[in-house]
């Protein structure tokens, strides 16, 4: 869950980010944040994650205050996120199996359990049979699917991603999109960031457009036709 209440960001340079953003995302929920670029999708991202500080406002996030987050509480808060980026962000050298599974030794999971849970979730994406390949030997869209069952892996109550089909093929992307919605089937929170309105629209969800650092629409099912990104 996010509750975002008055959140105001102007970076240390002086530039304005965000202003009186007021956001409400309920656990179980599938939201797309879309918005041209500069709007201020990816700061919305960063401080939810508490990657960075809001410079006004109030914000609670799986129940952390962010106001208040202590940094010896922030791997804990951060283990309730899952988060996906556009270049993927894989450990080259690393196999498919790797990849995944290291996320969860980083948690300190037993080796028997992590065995379990990384063929679990590479199965749910669809790369069971590419477990030894390096990520150099994928496609962008696989690599992609390697990304998300990383962010998964742990269990996150919420999955954020920023722009994850930004370097997919429209085909690609769907397939990205509808994996995410399987997800969220399962009861996972998804946030997905992104520029592609056609995409967007083959999904029926709640969408957030921001533009110039507010949000000027919050609805269901796409965008509306005067509306322009
Ligand atoms: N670290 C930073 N320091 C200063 N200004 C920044 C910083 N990061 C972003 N900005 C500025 O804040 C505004 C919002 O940027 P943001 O990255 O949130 O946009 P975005 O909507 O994610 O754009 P894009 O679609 O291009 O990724 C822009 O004017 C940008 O130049
Ligand atoms: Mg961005």
């Amino acid at each position: 869950m996010v509750r975002l209440l008055d959140v105001c960001k102007v970076y240390e340079n002086g530039t304005p980010a965000l202003s009186g953003i007021n956001l409400k995302i309920d656990d179980g929920e599938f939201v797309f944040l879309v918005g041209s670029s500069a709007s201020g999708k990816s700061t919305i991202v960063k401080i939810i994650t508490s990657e960075i500080a809001m410079t006004s406002g109030r914000g609670i996030v799986n129940g952390y205050n962010l106001n208040r987050l202590k940094s010896s509480k922030v791997p804990e808060f951060r283990r309730t996120l899952g988060v996906v980026f556009q270049d993927f962000r894989l450990i080259d050298k690393k196999t498919v199996y790797e990849n995944v599974a290291f996320a969860m030794r980083a948690v300190g999971a037993p080796p028997r359990v992590i065995k379990k849970r990384v063929m679990y979730v590479l199965e749910l994406v669809g790369l069971d049979h590419k477990l030894k390949c390096l990520p150099d030997e994928l496609s962008g869209g696989e690599r992609q699917r390697v990304a998300i069952a990383r962010a998964i892996v742990n269990n996150p109550s919420m999955i954020i991603a920023d722009e994850p089909t930004g370097n997919l093929d429209p085909r690609m992307s769907v397939e990205i999109m509808s994996l995410l919605e399987k997800i969220n089937e399962c009861g996972t929170t998804v946030l997905v960031v992104t520029h592609e309105k056609e995409l967007v629209n083959e999904f029926s969800k709640r969408v957030i457009t921001i533009d110039e650092g507010r949000i000027i629409s919050d609805r269901t099912g796409g965008y509306s036709q005067d509306e322009t990104i």
